[in-house]
């Protein structure tokens, strides 16, 4: 454990079928006013809306509807929230679905508790928030780790940049967990998060330092567990166990504990916010169709750690090869896996179809300086060609 870190988490989780049940409870410790936040129905059809209506009205609380909320959230979406708090005095807010809304409610959380210009003075530049409205969350779509940790990725549709931001006093008060909320889900969706949280492990494994660490080695055992698990959940979707390990998987991935005493990477997510802020992809296989043309564009510079993850995460044999050549099987088995999941591995797919427009796109992507290798303009446009 090499780096010096920081580890403070204080999302309550509640995990399971009787997960709702804490709800009432921990809404006694808020003001009379909530907003739940949501997105474009699922919610209703789940029949999760009602039950929470239901729980709301025995509570004694009165409801603000924020609806709507799309994938890849926009700022203007994002003000749509801020009046509608400020407006009704709202005392808590309620996200209910996916990263989109958690994020969406992280950004409203934060811009109706501060007199500032909340993209400028948060997504444009880091200024961790003084005030804010509580908020927990309740998880329908598992993937992006919202749910305990303290990131809000939002798009700027006017400027064309879809951004990110962490802030350490930002994690939900509490997270409700029932993996029986994701049965509904498509299989495009769950497999879009499986791709999701497989490359925000991998972001963190794949970087330095590479000293001997427990982070990496709970990095490999999730890994391995949301590969089996995934296929379990494809050959039935209400597996209920399958679908628990791939949320808690989910969670685990991107609540912090397995970055700590690493640097991180991103660039994947970097180089996949921009493509998103170009064209809607779904975030999850907008990084399955990146990520094998980025690990292979970098193995050199990293080719110790792409064996170790060939050898101990998909089992590649050793026998009479080089270390490159384990290496690059261990990338092409992760497609493999991608591509057996259902996920989209080229740009094509994910339906691109101006290959020249990537060059444009190479060149707004933020880079990050803690890659093995930090990126050139050039670098990131040969991995949109080669992924295209
Ligand atoms: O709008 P509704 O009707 O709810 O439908 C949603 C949406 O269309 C649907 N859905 C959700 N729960 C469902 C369901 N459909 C059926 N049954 C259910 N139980 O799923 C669709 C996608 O939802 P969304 O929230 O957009 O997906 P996801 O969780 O992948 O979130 C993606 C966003 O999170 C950001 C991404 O960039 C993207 O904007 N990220 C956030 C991160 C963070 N906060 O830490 C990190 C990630 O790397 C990521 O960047
Ligand atoms: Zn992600």
């Amino acid at each position: 454990m090499e780096l010096d870190f920081c580890f403070h988490n204080p999302t309550k989780i509640y995990f399971g079928k009787g997960a709702i049940n804490n709800l009432k409870d921990e809404l006694k410790k808020y003001g009379n006013t909530i907003m739940l936040a949501y997105g474009k129905g699922s919610i209703k059809k789940i029949g999760l809306y009602d039950e929470l209506m239901k729980i709301f009205n025995e509570a004694g609380k009165k409801v603000v509807e924020f609806s709507g909320i799309m994938p890849n959230p926009t700022a203007a979406k994002v003000k749509e929230g801020i009046k509608l708090v400020r407006e009704n005095n709202v005392d808590f807010i309620l996200a209910v679905g996916g990263g989109s809304t958690m994020d969406c409610t992280k950004a409203v959380s934060m811009g109706a508790a501060n007199d500032v210009e909340f993209w400028d003075y948060f997504y444009m530049n880091y200024n961790p928030p003084k005030n804010k409205i509580p908020f927990g969350t309740i998880v329908t779509m598992v993937g992006t780790g919202s749910e305990m940790n303290g990131g809000s990725v939002i798009t700027n549709e006017d400027v064309k940049i879809k951004t990110g931001v962490v802030y350490p006093n930002m994690l939900p008060d509490f997270s409700i967990l029932n993996p029986e909320y994701t049965y509904s889900l498509s299989k495009f969706q769950m497999v879009s998060g499986i791709c999701d949280m497989m490359s925000h492990i991998m972001e963190q494994y794949f970087s330095k330092p590479d000293t001997d660490n427990v982070s990496d080695d709970l990095s490999e055992a999730l890994m391995k567990n949301i590969i089996k698990n995934a296929y379990i959940c494809i050959e039935n979707p209400n597996d209920y166990n399958a679908r628990g390990n791939i949320m808690w998987d989910a969670t685990l991935a991107l609540n912090t504990l397995i970055g700590c005493s690493k640097e991180g990477d991103w660039e994947v997510h970097n180089i996949e916010h921009q493509l998103s802020a170009y064209y809607d992809v779904a975030h999850g296989m907008g990084l399955a169709a990146i990520s094998p043309s980025y690990y292979r564009h970098i193995i050199d510079f990293g080719l110790s750690k792409f064996k170790k993850f060939a050898i101990n995460v998909f089992g590649v044999s050793t026998d009479n090869k080089t270390d490159k050549e384990i290496a690059l099987e261990g990338i092409n088995k992760l497609e493999k896996f991608f591509k057996n999941i259902g996920a989209t591995t080229t740009l094509r797919e994910l339906g691109i179809t101006n290959k020249e427009e990537l060059n444009e796109i190479a060149k707004t992507c933020f880079v990050s300086n803690s890659a093995y290798k930090v990126m050139s303009i050039d670098d990131i446009k040969a991995i949109l060609q080669n992924a295209f």
